[in-house]
């Protein structure tokens, strides 16, 4: 697989990489104990197959996800980027999530990850969301103090505007922005991105499969009440039928490139800029190989104009709450 580069850090990594939420929260049923050996089977697939950058979180689990990855890491560390996230409090399963990103917080809370990572330094470190009642300069400030302990190598942010981009970036280098991006999720197109390619910043576009349903392969019936897809209003009623016909236009180009509509969406992602990388996220060794070999796909010019042109999807990203 190609490389790119986590931003102006010139730390390079597989142009796709892999989010392992997933796999212990969030969709379906976490992988549980029993099943654990084929989780980790799964990121040695992908480490294999030249993926590198390894995404999860504090609160994926919480806790669970990192735990994982620590264990399918263990003997392989100088062959992975691993990259986690602060900034949310671990709350029970099912429990709203509560953002918190007091520097005290943050400073205690990456003991935990490196713990449960198996490692001595974490080289992506984000900060999840930005706590409305911390200054986004305190909470980076905060991981600055983290690398400078040589305990965090890059420092990353997620979900947040231009203005707050400017205001962390003055506290410390930013090496990456983690925000949605995906052929029914372009709000970043307008001026985010521009604005991370301009000022050296990595863009990793989570959700690039629209959490499965651009594959075309998910059904409403799949997404049990607990699923977290069920809270999201394009998922919701209606919406999911009439959101349909984006699957049915991704299809059509898929149809003519010869590839998989998952693979048409990577491909798109892949082409709105040298510095974006897509971090899907399966449980599946088959969809994990389908999804690396997007790498491979060259979009025409004709098949991204029509891409482009896809209607926006029927409801939010999120619920209001
Ligand atoms: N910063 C944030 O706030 C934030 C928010 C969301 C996600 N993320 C990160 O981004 C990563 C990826 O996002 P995501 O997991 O939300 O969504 P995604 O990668 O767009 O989609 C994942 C879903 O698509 C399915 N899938 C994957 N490959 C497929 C294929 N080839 N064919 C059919 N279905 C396929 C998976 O099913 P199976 O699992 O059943 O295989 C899973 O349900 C996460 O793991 C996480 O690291 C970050």
């Amino acid at each position: 697989m190609e490389l790119r580069t986590l931003g102006q850090s010139g730390t390079p990594v597989g142009e796709i990489g892999y989010g392992a939420m997933g796999l212990t929260w969030a969709y379906g049923e976490p992988i549980r104990a029993d099943r654990e050996a084929d989780a980790i089977a799964l990121i040695h697939r992908a480490i294999d197959l030249g993926v590198t950058l390894f995404d999860t979180a504090e609160v994926y689990g919480p806790f669970t996800n990192e735990e994982l990855l620590g264990k399918a890491i263990k003997g392989k560390r100088d062959q992975v980027v691993v990259a986690t996230k602060t900034g949310f409090v671990p709350q029970p399963a099912g429990a709203p999530l509560r953002r918190d990103g007091q520097p005290e917080v943050i400073k205690r809370a990456v003991e935990g990850s490196l713990r449960r990572l198996g490692i001595d330094v974490i080289d992506l470190y984000q900060l999840h969301r930005v706590d409305p009642n911390v200054p986004v300069e305190e909470s980076v400030g905060a991981m600055a103090e983290l690398v400078a302990a040589g305990k965090v190598r890059l420092i990353g942010l997620s979900e947040v505007d231009v203005e707050t981009l400017q205001r962390a970036n003055a506290v410390h280098p930013i090496a990456t922005l983690q925000s949605e991006l995906s052929l029914w999720t372009r709000d970043a197109l307008p001026e985010i991105l521009p604005w991370c390619k301009a000022h050296g910043v990595g863009f990793l576009a989570f959700s690039p499969l629209g959490r499965g349903f651009l594959t075309g392969r998910l059904a409403q019936r799949d997404i049990a009440p607990t699923d977290f897809r069920a809270t999201l209003p394009r998922f919701q009623g209606e919406n999911f039928d009439r959101n349909h016909r984006l699957v049915e236009q991704v299809e059509a180009v898929a149809r003519r490139a010869g590839v998989t509509n998952g693979q048409v969406a990577l491909a798109w992602a892949l082409a709105q800029g040298e510095n974006v990388i897509p971090i899907p996220g399966t449980k599946r060794i088959a969809y994990l190989e389908e999804n690396v070999g997007a790498a491979n796909v060259r979009l025409s010019a004709a098949d991204l104009a029509e891409l482009n042109a896809l209607e926006a999807p029927v409801g939010s990203r999120y619920a209001a709450t």
